[in-house]
């Protein structure tokens, strides 16, 4: 079975109890020991398609269907969208999103980051203030604004993120194609790149699902540390294929680090890239001088653990698209 074939196997991701909240412990057995597509649903707002059209997804919990609101018209159709998404915050979601799109433009793929993470980490990472940014993908989602005029040139382009995209999620929860923002947002743009990079926020409201409508695929960055394993649910989207999981915070030292390797790669298999990230202190410095740790430290084992996680996405992508050619042959 290829990457492809398991066109999802997870869904995802759940936010991991916030301290005081009512999360039963039991269910991390389950999450982890059943990643068959038959595992019940259990997560307050999951995700489940209603009409088999590729790469849509529909909250059940919606109170309504979206009424006829065709899916945009995909020009671009090589460029691969992907969104990064982990419901558990600090597992370096922006961090993978930022390194790793600066690691395929190096290689040279053209790049679009996007940051639909009211935090705006990705868009202070590239030495921008989400408190001054006057017009956002806010504005993009909610008021139709081209997404080009959000997009600065930084290390590589970068849709921003401002504090209003707060307000995004009641915004678009009254309007029509909620779900779809990002990706007609995007048709405008999408020919002219290769990757673009979706920096999510760690819950699953409908910026989230934006993201994952628009996506070709999602990667799932997770710390190699037993309870984040716990953020890693099915959850039966057959059509938000999960492309990868990116092992970060890896500390080989530690025999808690190797097993939580073990216990990803037992659940998910070849789903786990081979590249792990390792914890070290460059990637929370290299923010602060608003770069990537590629610019900060172009040498040094953190940029080329990114390098290399970029290399290996490619090469699986080339192999995935060669079968496929293969097989329709
Ligand atoms: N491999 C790593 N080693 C050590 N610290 C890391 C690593 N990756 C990310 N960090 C740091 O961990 C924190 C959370 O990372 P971040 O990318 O913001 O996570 P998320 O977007 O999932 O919330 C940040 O301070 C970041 O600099
Ligand atoms: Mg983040």
């Amino acid at each position: 079975m290829d990457r492809g074939e398991r066109s999802v196997v997870m869904g995802l991701i759940r936010l991991l109890p916030r301290s005081g909240s009512q999360q039963p412990a039991e269910r991390l057995g389950d999450a982890l020991s059943s990643p068959s597509p038959a595992a019940p649903l259990a997560e307050p707002e999951p995700l489940v398609v209603s009409e088999p059209a590729p790469g849509s997804v529909t909250p059940v919990a919606s109170p309504a269907p979206v009424p006829d609101d065709p899916a945009p018209v995909r020009q671009g159709t090589a460029t691969r969208v992907i969104a990064l998404a982990n419901q558990k915050g600090g597992v370096a979601k922006t961090t993978t999103t930022l390194n790793l799109g600066v690691a395929l433009r190096e290689i040279g793929h053209r790049v679009l980051l996007v940051d639909l993470d009211p935090q705006g980490n990705l868009t202070m990472s590239q030495g921008l203030n989400p408190d001054v940014i006057e017009r956002s993908m806010f504005d993009v989602l909610v008021h139709r604004l081209p997404i080009a005029e959000v997009i600065e040139q930084r290390e590589v382009d970068l849709a921003v993120a401002s504090i209003d995209l707060a307000g995004a999620e009641l915004a678009l929860s009254a309007m029509i194609g909620r779900e779809r923002s990002l990706e007609k947002a995007l048709v405008d743009v999408r020919a002219s790149y290769d990757y673009v990079l979706v920096d999510t926020p760690p819950s699953l409201g409908l910026l989230t699902i934006n993201a994952f409508v628009a996506a070709t695929g999602v990667i799932v960055p997770v710390q190699c540390e037993y309870l984040s394993l716990r953020g890693l649910v099915e959850n039966l989207n057959p059509h938000v294929g999960v492309e990868g999981i990116v092992a970060t915070m890896f500390d080989g030292r530690t025999l808690h680090s190797r097993e939580a390797i073990e216990i990803l790669e037992e659940n998910f298999g070849e789903l786990v890239y081979r590249t792990r990230i390792r914890k070290t202190v460059r990637y929370a410095e290299a923010p602060v001088k608003g770069s990537s740790v590629l610019k900060y430290d172009p040498s040094g084992a953190a940029a080329e653990a990114y390098r290399e996680l970029a290399r290996e996405i490619v090469a699986a992508k080339e192999a995935e698209d060669g079968a496929q050619a293969r097989k329709h042959a």
